[in-house]
């Protein structure tokens, strides 16, 4: 086949992107194919129109490139296309609207609120401890936890000058304490719940990429009917926005109040490729190598 592996981009996730599409060309290299790298600029249909992939390999994360804009143009040029399609990814890069799909068919996640980010330094928009989040971001980025004795305006987060002006669109959750799991989905097995234990304690870019920095632990050590309630959270999710090919769901987990502690906190449908990402370590936990869970997510496509 020949697959064009779509990275980059101009998103704030367009690192992480590369690191992804690089592993994934490489990979599909190895097993045969011939592999077109296109870091996307915004000519990107003028090039993919010279190059005539077989398939796009989508190894594009965040605003454009998980959210619908992508995958309506290669809709429209016919070319078919890995991962989620333009609906579904419409609805998962935005955490709000995933909420209202997914919370109606009894999928628990956190209630929170919608904030306009001027407002924010006018009042706490929930009761600390809270999380505010760009409601369309990956990866962490404009993430900050205000804790009850946090300097309201410079919470704890990677970006403490208050990032926030940047994104227009912000959503306030209640902060749930307890620990953080992930749930990758392929086709139509959730494949392992993996427990994220960051050295800072919080989950953030840093901890993410920085190698040493979070402890991964594949499978989760928790109690059985945890790990059954998120895996199967993880594919109700999957099945019900619609994803293709491979999908991410991340949890908190309140383990001090059981099975009623357990929040999905958004559906993540282009899931990193990198050396540190979560969707190749379940696949290996399952057997399945990297190639293999590149080759798997091509033919999905076609
Ligand atoms: N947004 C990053 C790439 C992830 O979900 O893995
Ligand atoms: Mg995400």
């Amino acid at each position: 086949l020949h697959i064009a592996v779509l990275m980059g981009g101009w998103s704030s996730e367009r690192e992480v992107s590369l690191t992804s599409g690089n592993g994934v060309a490489e990979a599909l290299e190895s097993l045969g194919h011939q592999v077109t790298r296109i870091d996307m600029d915004r000519n990107v249909a003028q090039v993919l129109a010279g190059v005539r992939p077989d398939v796009v390999f989508n190894a594009l994360h965040g605003t454009p490139g998980e959210d619908g804009t992508v995958q309506g143009m290669l809709d429209l040029m016919q070319i078919p296309y890995t991962h989620s399609g333009l609906v579904t990814s419409v609805i998962a890069i935005d955490k709000e609207l995933t909420k209202q799909a997914l919370v109606p068919h009894g999928i628990r996640m956190p209630q929170g609120t919608i904030v306009e980010s001027e407002r924010l330094y006018e009042a706490d928009p929930l009761p600390r401890p809270y999380v505010l989040k760009p409601v369309n971001e990956g990866s962490s980025v404009g993430v900050a936890i205000v804790m009850e004795d946090g300097n309201y305006g410079k919470p704890i987060g990677r970006d403490s000058e208050g990032p926030w002006k940047h994104f227009d669109r912000l959503l306030a959750e209640p902060f749930i304490r307890g620990r953080e799991l992930t749930v990758a989905v392929m086709g139509d097995r959730a494949l392992a719940v993996t427990e994220l234990k960051p050295k800072t304690g919080f989950y953030d870019y840093d901890a993410k990429y920085t190698d040493g920095l979070t402890t991964h632990m594949c499978p989760a050590e928790i109690p059985e009917d945890i790990a059954a309630a998120a895996m199967d959270m993880a594919l109700q999710a999957h099945r019900l926005l619609g994803c293709k090919g491979t999908s991410r769901s991340d949890f908190r987990w309140d383990d001090e109040r059981g099975i009623d502690g357990l929040y999905l906190l958004e559906v993540n449908t282009q899931p990193g490729m990198t050396p540190l990402s979560l969707v190749p370590e379940q696949a290996k936990y399952c057997g399945i190598s990297y190639a293999e869970l590149c080759d798997r997510i091509v033919r999905d496509a076609l």
